[in-house]
């Protein structure tokens, strides 16, 4: 871009929290360093507080008291939206519908009174880099739900918001354009390197667009990290059961051993006695060893053309899914081993 977003805002919560007037606790006080250029993501179910937390660094919502926030080292606590510097972009779009979509992108930059020729050259440079040149004369109306958010990216990035806050721009989208959508935005901001904090309760958007990700339950953190901390390392139940499929076995610590009624591994541990360990399919693969394997029984398998689904009865107390890259044909009932990355193995 020719006005490029050359400082990069760093963005900082302190103590932000939010009790509605009827008293619902949307957000437990949240204390988090956010970089500049960062993209940071929070995930979550729906009502956990997401939007609030997105509308507190909007200047939206007020934080209660003793919440600050900073942009850079400036507090903005008290700054309305239009002093932020933001750009927004929703899950239903906020655009003008009777307006064009150049008409929609120069609102922002002639509210700002910037000269024409600048407007107009801004507005080239946002049809080009969201691929949507041909629809400049057209009114919302006249667009599919993609081409709205394009248009309303465009209209967000073209004042160079100092902050850029998206809230599931992708969840009204079919589940074609939202893969297509999301690959464009994170070309988008990683060419950009526009501080971005962006909402979702998609895990999959989560993963491949955060450089870090907020793992929301309840109006509460409960994890901070890149994806693959969140992923590899949970820390609670929660975030393990909420990214991807976590197995789970019980059994018995002893000696450097971990033992269930399917069999055992080595497992270097300090814990002794009744353990509960977690893992991923993707961490276990089948074996012809009985040693430092557990051996079940085949509920059911599902192919899924390049690899395939194993559902495992009798290693634990729950069902185990695995899965496989090996060409296999399994019945329900064959008996199976399988041996456990050690590495893999979380306990909580
Ligand atoms: N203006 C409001 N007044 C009262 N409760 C609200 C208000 N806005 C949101 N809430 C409540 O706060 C909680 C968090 O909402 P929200 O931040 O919108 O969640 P999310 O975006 O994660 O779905 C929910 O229980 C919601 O019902
Ligand atoms: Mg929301």
């Amino acid at each position: 871009m020719s006005s490029p977003h050359q400082q990069k805002t760093s963005i900082r919560l302190e103590a932000c929290g939010k009790t509605f007037g009827d008293g619902t606790l949307a957000l437990e006080p949240m204390t988090l360093d956010i970089k500049g250029g960062e993209t940071i993501v929070f995930l979550g179910p729906s009502g956990c507080g997401k939007t609030t937390t997105l509308r507190i660094i909007a200047g939206l919502e007020s934080p209660d008291a003793g919440g600050r926030i900073f942009f850079d080292d400036q507090e903005v606590t008290n700054l309305p939206i239009e002093l932020r510097n933001v750009g927004m972009v929703f899950q239903s779009y906020a655009l003008f519908p009777n307006m064009s979509v150049e008409q929609n992108i120069a609102y922002g930059l002639k509210i700002r009174k910037l000269p024409r020729e600048e407007i107009n050259s801004r507005v080239e440079e946002m049809l080009d880099m969201m691929h949507i040149e041909e629809l400049r004369h057209r009114t919302v109306d006249q667009l599919s739900g993609g081409q709205r958010q394009r248009v309303a990216l465009a209209r967000a990035i073209a004042v160079c918001p100092k902050v850029l806050l998206l809230d599931e721009p992708l969840t009204a989208l079919d589940a074609l354009l939202r893969e297509r959508l999301r690959i464009d935005i994170d070309r988008l901001l990683r060419g950009l390197g526009i501080t971005t904090v962006y909402v979702t309760h998609d895990q999959a958007e989560a993963m491949s667009l955060g450089d870090r990700i907020v793992v929301m339950d309840k109006g509460r953190a409960a994890q901070v990290g890149t994806p693959r901390e969140i992923y590899f390392h949970p820390k609670e139940t929660f975030v393990a059961d909420f990214i991807g499929t976590m197995n789970r076995i019980s059994g018995v610590a002893a000696d450097g051993q971990f033992t269930t009624t399917g069999g055992s591994m080595s497992w270097q541990s300090d814990q002794n006695g009744s353990v509960d360990l977690m893992f991923r399919p993707e961490n276990a693969e089948l074996t012809d060893n009985q040693s430092n394997a557990f051996t079940g029984t085949v509920a059911t398998s599902f192919f899924l053309g390049d690899r395939t689904r194993i559902i495992i009865e009798g290693i634990g107390d729950e069902k185990i899914t695995i899965e496989t890259g090996n060409r296999v044909e399994l019945v329900q009932g064959d008996e199976i081993s399988i041996a456990i990355d050690p590495e893999s193995l979380v306990s909580l």
